[in-house]
């Protein structure tokens, strides 16, 4: 089974031209595709250049939102079926958008329903804070997200989506989660669904740390954010699979 590796790049690079260039590295150093399925989640204006430079390439390109409506007087939004033409991903539910824009489960709920309507692979974010992990609040915290989330999503529909365990406070700083305490918190998540669901880890994945996630902790994969913004270390993730 090939391993899902996804950047999200957030809010960079900081233009265009970097963009390109940073996707170019990437594209040209990429090797063990047999062992690696890879999506890069650009910013939403860069997705139309870099879904031209990624043809003739095995790389997949994903969103890191959509709204839930088709179309309208929404300033600002972008629906699901305007980013199908260039992505075949959708990541939803980050704990950035959960933070910064109070994004509730429902809200997100919307959103997977709309993604998969649309005939987009959503990437659903869950994951606990540092104050309800030391609260004992982890798996509560994760069952809650995944229930409010896919709730009325058919069983088919559910087996589409990839699920990314990110605990929060191990974004962006450095402080990743313990190998065995992640597969914990796999074995957990694998526990609410009825049948096989792919299940990445994110939070501080590096080249150092993504065999120990991947193999011990045994993730299918993973979502990479600060790591990705470099082609050097994220091709070092691909290359030791
Ligand atoms: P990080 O971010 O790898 O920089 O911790 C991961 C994410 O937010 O998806």
């Amino acid at each position: 089974m090939k391993k899902i590796i996804v950047a999200n790049w957030k809010m960079n690079p900081e233009s265009l031209i970097k963009a390109k260039s940073l996707f170019n590295s990437v594209k040209k150093g990429l090797s063990n595709l047999n062992k690696a399925e890879v999506v890069i989640c650009p910013p939403f204006v860069y997705l139309s250049e870099l879904n031209k430079l990624r043809k003739k390439s095995k790389i997949f390109i994903g969103a890191q939102n959509c709204f839930w409506e088709e179309k309208g007087a929404y300033t600002g939004e972008i629906s699901a079926s305007m980013i199908k033409s260039f992505c075949k991903h959708v990541i939803l539910g980050h704990s950035e958008r959960r933070k910064y824009f109070n994004e509730t489960n429902e809200q997100i709920r919307e959103k997977l329903k709309k993604a998969l309507d649309s005939g987009l692979i959503p990437i659903l974010c869950i994951g606990e804070t540092d104050k309800e992990r030391k609260q004992g609040k982890t798996k509560q915290v994760l069952k809650k997200q995944i229930q409010e989330s896919l709730k009325k999503i058919s069983k088919k529909n559910i087996s589409k989506i990839i699920i990314a365990y990110e605990p929060v406070w191990a974004i962006g700083t450095g402080n990743a989660c313990s190998v065995k305490q992640s597969f914990k918190a796999r074995e957990f998540i694998s526990s609410l669904f009825s049948s096989k669901v792919k299940i990445l880890y994110g939070g501080s994945a590096n080249s150092n740390n993504s065999l120990d996630y991947l193999y011990e902790a045994e993730f299918d994969g993973l979502l990479v954010g600060g790591a990705s913004l470099s082609s050097k270390e994220f091709l070092g993730i691909i290359k030791k699979l």
